[in-house]
């Protein structure tokens, strides 16, 4: 099965191999090709070149780009995708004057999120979450991570991870298990947090690993949530089982989480609303991944990730989406590249770079996904007629897709 892309107006983010993700100001450089064509066989991306050399191809069918741009598709690598129901009153609430935190305080938020989550059937939490899975993969998203939390009971959390896995199987594009089960304290351990995480650590991690429902081990790691003590232990257990943490770390307080997640040689540290210099240092020589989630800090209102100050520093960074009912019930990249851009200040070309390559990365899919690179999937974004790829930031709130293929199929 061969598809060829033809009078494509620029091939965007081709790299002849992609070892290693791209740190400060490696990130202003997105290669292109203009007027070039494309060759997908078997579902990879089996060659491309300039017009003026296209070879002729047998038995090949053919997609005219004119005037399109053709892209790797976007990597979300932080989402809660699997989540029951909505917490459309605490949006209302917040309106009115509490904040996050407050609503959290009185029995809101994750724990709020959580209980739905128990009531509800595999079944129906499958549904509702394939549902959204297929929102977002319209809106260019070819590679995905999604993370428990939403149980905070050992049943509960192994619910979650086998809709996940169910995802997994049904879809095509890639999917990663993150085991969030240190996300808020729940209720019954409201004055024994340290039960909770005997829990976790006896019983959750050893069954999540047992029946493979997870890759990644993640904790929020924040003031009146969990502390950098408890982060050691969590990343600890998890490593002990094979699981590379991910974690959320820095969100409203700087409480020195950063650090902690590189000693156990996390892959992410997701949120960084809030950086100090020695969250920077951390990341300094480290294999660790900074993921900003700007539809979070919009949607919330609270401080955009320090983009520049990370980027001035030497390091790398993502950006992903965050898809949740609390702080970001919305999934859409595109929109998270324009805030990249508007709020953040980041250029178009580094905030394409954090949402493919550096995104990979942060999934640990780089050597198959994040770019225009022989052999890799194809996993592709042809966008409508535009002036220019950084018409796509500029125009927020819009698309500007035309169609989306994953491993060569049109979704
Ligand atoms: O990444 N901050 C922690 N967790 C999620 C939000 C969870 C929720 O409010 O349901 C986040 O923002
Ligand atoms: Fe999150």
């Amino acid at each position: 099965m061969k598809t060829i892309f033809k009078n494509i107006k620029q091939l965007v983010q081709v790299r002849e191999e992609t070892l290693k993700p791209l740190r400060g100001s490696e990130m202003k450089e997105l290669p292109i090709i203009d007027n070039a064509w494309l060759l997908v066989e078997d579902g990879k991306i089996a060659d491309f070149g300039k017009m003026q050399d296209l070879p002729s191809f047998e038995g090949v069918s053919e997609v005219d780009a004119s005037g399109k741009f053709l892209l790797p598709g976007w990597i979300d690598s932080h989402t809660h995708l699997v989540y029951a129901g909505n917490r459309e009153q605490e949006f209302i609430d917040r309106i009115n004057g509490l904040t996050y935190e407050e609503i959290a305080e009185k029995g809101g938020g994750i724990v709020n999120s959580a209980i739905k989550l128990q009531e509800t059937s595999e079944e129906e939490l499958y549904l509702q979450s394939a549902r959204r899975l297929e929102e977002v993969m319209k809106m260019g998203t070819t590679a995905i991570e999604i993370k428990s939390g939403y149980g905070l009971t050992t049943a509960a959390e192994l619910k979650m991870l086998r809709v996940i896995k169910k995802l997994k199987e049904n879809y095509k594009l890639p999917v990663k298990a993150t085991f969030l089960g240190a996300h808020a304290i729940p209720p019954e351990y409201k004055n024994d947090k340290d039960g909770y995480l005997d829990l976790l650590v006896n019983e959750m991690i050893p069954k999540v690993a047992e029946e493979g429902l997870a890759e990644y081990v993640d904790i929020f790691c924040e003031k009146g949530y969990f502390s950098v003590e408890d982060t050691h232990r969590v990343l600890e257990a998890g490593q002990k089982y094979g699981l590379r943490p991910k974690i959320h770390v820095n969100q409203f307080n700087a409480i020195s989480g950063i650090k902690a997640a590189v000693a156990h040689n996390a892959l992410s540290v997701d949120h960084l609303e809030v950086m100090e210099p020695d969250d920077l240092d951390a990341l300094e020589d480290s294999g660790t991944m900074p993921v900003a989630l700007p539809s979070c800090s919009l949607f919330l209102g609270i401080p955009y990730s320090p983009a520049r100050q990370i980027l001035d520093a030497g390091l790398p960074l993502a950006l992903a989406t965050d898809y949740n009912p609390g702080s970001t019930p919305n999934g859409n990249m595109n929109l998270v590249i324009s805030l990249a851009c508007i709020k953040m200040k980041m250029n178009p070309e580094e905030a394409i770079n954090a949402a493919t390559i550096n995104a990979a990365y942060a999934m640990d899919i780089l050597d198959t996904h994040g770019s225009i690179t022989k052999g890799k999937a194809a996993n592709l974004i042809l966008t409508e007629e535009i002036p220019s790829y950084g018409f796509m930031p500029y125009s927020f709130g819009a698309n500007h897709i035309h169609s989306v293929y994953i491993n060569g199929k049109n979704v």
